[in-house]
């Protein structure tokens, strides 16, 4: 930053903040080194120039959490401690550090992927409904959700590291960084309180899955009897797949046709392949293209970091 400026790239004529830098993270590596970079980009950069990066934030299916929250009429009035039980949001990675080990090593999943995509996720998954789209508008409704964050319980996370890690290219033979993490939030707002958000991530996994599931609550009596005996009925799930396989399913409980009273679980399900007949573009294009727009909505602002 100080040799952009001193070659004079950092040039905002008549106020216009034409030149613009991307910054993507970690932002530091604890509490001061974050303040340090942060007061550093201040001192170079105005905030309208800044644009911090998180991927996660240009993925269609991470942009369709508002959309469906608000866009929806029948969604918005279950969206609270009334109705949903618990959240669940998880970001699972069947690759390795994969070359790059001596980045990963000195990050861990806690600042690569918690930090900032799983709260980024997390944010538009329980933020209030902001007044317009405009990239402050929305950026201050998530700033509020995070403000609103208990502090992380150490006796609420478990984090792991994958067999075999520490051999790793670039990797300390002894390192300690974790590679997987599990952990509860909880939300001190009107809306979320008592709820549980348990976020989890994590590489070298069975499979590649990141989704946001929405456990509503049980209904509140045994019903449905068959021989006298109570018969399970699951509650719903509303699952957002953010990716593969891109979409939403709804789990309720439908009859099982046949002369008795059984209840089973099916599913309704969209797919963004099989709805939108266009491939989804890769969220750094849509990113780019919105720097370049001037456009900072999916941008992270100073205070949220
Ligand atoms: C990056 C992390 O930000 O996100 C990587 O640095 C991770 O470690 C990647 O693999 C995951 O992105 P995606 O889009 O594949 O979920």
């Amino acid at each position: 930053l100080e040799q952009l400026q001193s070659a004079e790239l950092l040039h905002e004529p008549d106020g216009e903040p034409w030149s613009r830098v991307i910054i993507e993270k970690p932002f530091g590596s604890d509490l001061a080194s974050a303040k340090e970079l942060n007061t550093l980009v201040g001192k170079r950069l105005s905030e309208s120039q800044t644009y911090r990066i998180d991927h996660y934030l240009g993925k269609e299916t991470v942009q369709n959490i508002l959309v469906f929250r608000f866009g929806n009429s029948i969604f918005e009035p279950l969206w609270n401690r009334n109705h949903i039980d618990h959240v669940e949001i998880t970001a699972a990675e069947s690759i390795q550090v994969e070359g790059r080990g001596r980045f990963y090593d000195q990050t861990g999943v806690l600042r690569d992927i918690v930090q900032n995509h799983l709260l980024q996720v997390m944010a538009l998954v329980a933020m209030e409904p902001p007044v317009s789209f405009d990239a402050d508008d929305v950026r201050n409704e998530k700033v509020q959700l995070i403000h609103s964050l208990r502090p992380m319980e150490m006796g609420n996370v478990v984090r792991a590291q994958y067999r075999g890690y520490q051999k790793g290219e670039g990797v300390a033979a002894d390192s300690r960084t974790p590679t997987y993490v599990a952990m509860k939030m909880m939300v001190e707002n009107w809306r979320w309180q008592g709820v549980p958000f348990y976020l989890r991530a994590g590489k070298g996994l069975a499979a590649k899955e990141t989704e946001v599931s929405i456990r509503f609550r049980s209904i509140p009596l045994c019903l449905f009897k068959k021989d006298n005996a109570c018969q399970p009925v699951q509650p719903n799930v509303l699952t957002l797949r953010i990716q593969p396989e891109e979409g939403i399913s709804l789990r309720f409980v439908s009859k099982v046709p046949g002369d008795d009273l059984s209840v089973g679980n099916v599913h309704m399900d969209m797919s963004y392949a099989g709805a939108f007949q266009k491939p989804i573009s890769e969220a750094y294009e849509r990113l780019l293209l919105d720097c370049m727009r001037g456009n900072q909505t999916l941008f992270a602002r100073r205070d949220g970091v």
